[in-house]
């Protein structure tokens, strides 16, 4: 198993955000994180990549322990995050950002480069722009684009297709299958429950900082439940 989360426990200050999450990606898969608001979905990806501590239980990495491992030192054995809200460094241009990405790397990246202009073409006739001035899905694809430059066996993204249009969406979605058909392991936090119930191989369901469900993301894609409260589909209606 590549990526192992124990019964872990978070809180900010007083307050419990996650009470005992626990699952697993398999190398070469993609699992969605979907729930509501304030579920704890970006908490639990923060908490993978090391940028929030756990207050208990376990993260295990290629079966090793790396619990207490800091943030960049989980870069280097192959986390990568793409954070919620784009988290770009707006004042640098494209390729600036997308070198920030590679910072825990030695040697040649033009191979790395030439993956992420492959991916997105719009990245590569803008390489000079400063990224502030960018559309929101391209400062997007950027930051997508960044996470991959560390080369990571797991990419974590946190709402890739937030405040994108729905032309842009779909784009995102179809770069996502293709960065999992290319190799790397994908978590996929998604409000956008139907499109990443049809992209994953599984899926997780959170309800206030515990999985209420877990299972095959097609089989998501019919249970009443789902349908009713992430799906805006009613009952009467399946
Ligand atoms: N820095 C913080 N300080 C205090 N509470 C926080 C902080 N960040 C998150 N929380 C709380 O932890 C809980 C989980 O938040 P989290 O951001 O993980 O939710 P989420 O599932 O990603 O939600 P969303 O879909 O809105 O992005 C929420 O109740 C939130 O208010
Ligand atoms: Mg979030």
């Amino acid at each position: 198993m590549l990526l192992e989360v124990e019964d872990i426990h978070v809180h900010y200050g007083k307050i419990e955000a996650l009470k005992g999450v626990s699952l697993e990606v398999e190398e070469g898969e993609i699992v969605t994180l979907i729930g509501a608001n304030g579920a704890g979905k970006t908490t639990t990806l923060k908490t993978i990549s090391g940028l929030r501590r756990l207050t208990s239980g376990k993260i295990l990495f290629n079966g090793k322990d790396i619990s207490d491992m800091p943030g960049h030192k989980r870069v280097v054995i192959g986390i990568s995050q793409s954070p919620e809200g784009r988290g770009i460094f707006p004042g640098m241009t494209v390729m600036e950002n997308l070198l920030m990405g590679a910072y825990t790397r030695k040697g040649d990246l033009s191979e790395d480069l030439e993956r992420v202009f492959g991916l997105f073409g719009r990245l590569a006739e803008r390489k000079d722009q400063p990224c502030g001035t960018m559309s929101g899905g391209e400062q997007q694809m950027v930051a997508i684009g960044r996470a991959l430059m560390s080369k990571p066996k797991l990419l974590l993204l946190d709402e890739p297709s937030m405040g994108l249009a729905p032309m842009l969406v779909n784009q995102i979605f179809k770069i996502i299958k293709e960065i999992n058909e290319q190799g790397t392991t994908v978590l996929l936090v998604e409000q956008n429950a139907q499109q990443a119930l049809q992209l994953a191989h599984r899926a997780y369901v959170l309800e206030t900082g515990r999985v209420v469900k877990a299972a095959p993301a097609a089989d998501l894609l019919n249970d009443p439940e789902v349908r009713e409260a992430y799906l805006g589909a009613s009952l009467s209606q399946s």
